[in-house]
């Protein structure tokens, strides 16, 4: 395989807290490494229409405590289809870009396994996104600062409850995982945890809340949004026709825990991968994503992590159970 040089880095899918720390990772330990680095634009989007800029160590100077990414992202239509990864390659070897690290979620990574295949061209991928919910790693890159945004909102949100002795059901993010809403939940000691892997959770919710009705105290119900029931403000409704003595209120959380400056713990996370990314292509990986498992990096083939399902922790979601 020739020598690789020149080098792309894009951001994909949703943003995540810890995006830049990853992107000045790769810039400065590839310029270490001899690399010529470019940063690509708006995802796939911004491949294929040949957004693409050089990077410099200055150029990522002062961004590793920034929120969301300088490279912006977006969702990418045309690169589903053969046309558009062929346009997107063609722009890469117009920059002479021999191989590109892309930061993103199962999304990101299932095109990039494609493209690598069609075009022999290699992808390392870093997992950035707040969901959790990939295979292969025990953390992705904005998780922690997520699971730190809702502990915080959720926190005041018990002040109000506890004041009028309120339900309320709190919707966290997570795709069609539960990661996001189990940790959270623990963290902020919920009085109940829904999350999509746990088939029959209604029933469980109806007899706490026929036990604690007596008791007038506040109680948090966190709910995933890929929850079985639809999401906080359904199961709201379900509870008020069943419960109508209950005082109830909702809130969606929603993109504030998208933002927000990364943790320490993200920080360190994406600067570890975005280094290990640059290892990789120096061993001559082509298409794997830079995981994380007992805080030890490991390698884990693109391919694996788009098609194989990472389990919830059952032991954590009963430790929820006993501590309510
Ligand atoms: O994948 C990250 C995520 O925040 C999910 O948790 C959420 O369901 C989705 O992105 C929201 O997507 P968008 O930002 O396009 O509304």
């Amino acid at each position: 395989m020739e020598e690789i040089k020149k080098i792309g880095i894009l951001t994909s899918g949703g943003d995540a807290p810890g995006m830049n720390a990853a992107i000045r990772a790769v810039v400065r330990a590839g310029i270490h490494e001899g690399f010529d680095v470019f940063g690509i634009r708006r995802g796939y989007m911004g491949m294929i229409e040949g957004d693409i800029i050089p990077l410099t160590s200055q150029l990522v100077s002062g961004i590793i405590q920034k929120g969301g990414t300088i490279l912006q992202t977006a969702r990418c239509k045309e690169f589903m289809s053969y046309e558009g990864r062929k346009k997107a390659y063609d722009e890469l070897v117009r920059f002479g870009i021999q191989a590109v690290i892309v930061i993103g979620g199962d999304g990101s990574f299932t095109g990039a396994s494609i493209m690598t295949k069609e075009f022999d061209i290699p992808f390392i991928g870093i997992p950035g996104t707040i969901d959790n919910d990939l295979f292969g790693t025990d953390y992705t890159i904005g998780y922690d600062t997520a699971l730190n945004t809702v502990v915080e909102a959720v926190d005041k949100i018990r002040d109000t409850a506890s004041s009028h002795g309120r339900i309320f059901f709190v919707e966290v993010m997570g795709k069609e995982a539960g990661f996001v809403a189990l940790r959270s939940g623990i963290a902020c000691g919920a009085e109940g945890i829904l999350v999509p892997e746990e088939k029959g959770q209604m029933e469980k919710l109806r007899k706490y809340l026929a036990e604690r009705a007596r008791s007038k105290k506040s109680s948090i119900i966190l709910v995933a949004e890929g929850d079985e029931e639809g999401g906080a403000i359904p199961i709201a409704r379900i509870i008020r026709n069943e419960f109508p003595e209950l005082d109830i209120r909702t809130t969606i959380l929603g993109h504030i825990q998208r933002g927000g400056s990364p943790s320490a713990f993200d920080r360190v996370t994406a600067s570890r991968m975005g280094a290990a990314a640059i290892d990789a292509l120096l061993d001559d990986q082509k298409s794997i994503m830079i995981g994380m498992v007992n805080n030890e990096i490991v390698h884990v083939p693109l391919s694996k992590t788009v098609k194989l399902h990472k389990d919830l922790d059952f032991d954590l979601l009963k430790l929820a159970e006993i501590l309510i």
